[in-house]
């Protein structure tokens, strides 16, 4: 067994949430930790890779080794990967980034005390879809995404495994006890483009990462 599997390769992984400002003191994000992702860099670096790590706002510690780019928006990420993307060989898109952003970003904190403030209405626009912009133009390059879903979880992957162009997509189902955001486990289902679905138990996050690597080996061993 060749546990430097990625010497030569570049891996570009996204962990983490993204945040979006909403005055200077307010923002909105989600719960994700960072943990997936980080775990995905930590075992294609340890597999010899050359790995960017584009990661939101965390406060966890990122694996020694790798290359940190730090962004707090989607649009920051969006910009992160598209500077690395053309060199890497891999990309891995465990982010939770922010689908949308408030419209206008307000220059002065928000005074609740000013006349009419009962209540407060934030328009929010779309932000890019980072993994279905490179998936589109992915070329000979492995693109995996994740899916995060909370009902229809095999269907709504299915979905956007082939909206986005993926090489294969990492499903959870972020209703159950142990998957998901937060927690040191996932509960996961990976599907291919050929169809095939694996179903895996409640493993650690750093199990999930093996997983998902030994798949892209095995992919990259195909193309070459
Ligand atoms: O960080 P942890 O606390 O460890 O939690 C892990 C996790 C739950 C965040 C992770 O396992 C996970 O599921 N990541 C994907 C979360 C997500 O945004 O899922 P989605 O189904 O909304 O998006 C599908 C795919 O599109 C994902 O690969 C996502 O990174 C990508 N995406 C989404 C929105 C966007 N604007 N750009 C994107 O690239």
């Amino acid at each position: 067994f060749n546990n430097k599997q990625l010497v030569g390769k570049k891996v570009v992984v996204t962990a983490g949430p993204t945040m979006e400002p909403i005055d200077p003191v307010r923002y909105i994000t989600n719960h994700s930790s960072g943990k997936m992702g980080y775990n995905i860099a930590k075992e294609a670096r340890d597999r010899g890779a050359d790995v960017v790590l584009i990661a939101g706002p965390t406060n966890i510690e990122p694996p020694a080794g790798v290359e940190v780019v730090r962004v707090n928006t989607t649009r920051e990420m969006f910009d992160a990967v598209e500077k690395h993307f053309s060199s890497c060989d891999v990309l891995i898109k465990a982010a939770a980034p922010l689908d949308y952003r408030p419209e206008k970003v307000m220059k002065e904190k928000i005074k609740k005390d000013s006349e009419g403030m009962e209540e407060l209405n934030i328009k929010l626009v779309r932000n890019p879809d980072i993994v279905s912009h490179f998936g589109k133009i992915k070329g000979d390059r492995i693109v995996v995404g994740f899916a995060a879903e909370t009902n229809n979880l095999i269907q709504y992957a299915k979905e956007k495994l082939i909206k986005k162009n993926l090489d294969f997509i990492v499903a959870n189902d972020i209703s159950r006890e142990g998957a998901g955001f937060k927690s040191d486990t996932n509960i996961v289902s990976i599907i291919d483009k050929e169809g095939n679905i694996e179903d895996y138990p409640i493993l650690d996050k750093n199990q999930v990462a093996k997983i998902v690597l030994d798949k892209v080996c095995t992919m990259l061993n195909i193309k070459s």
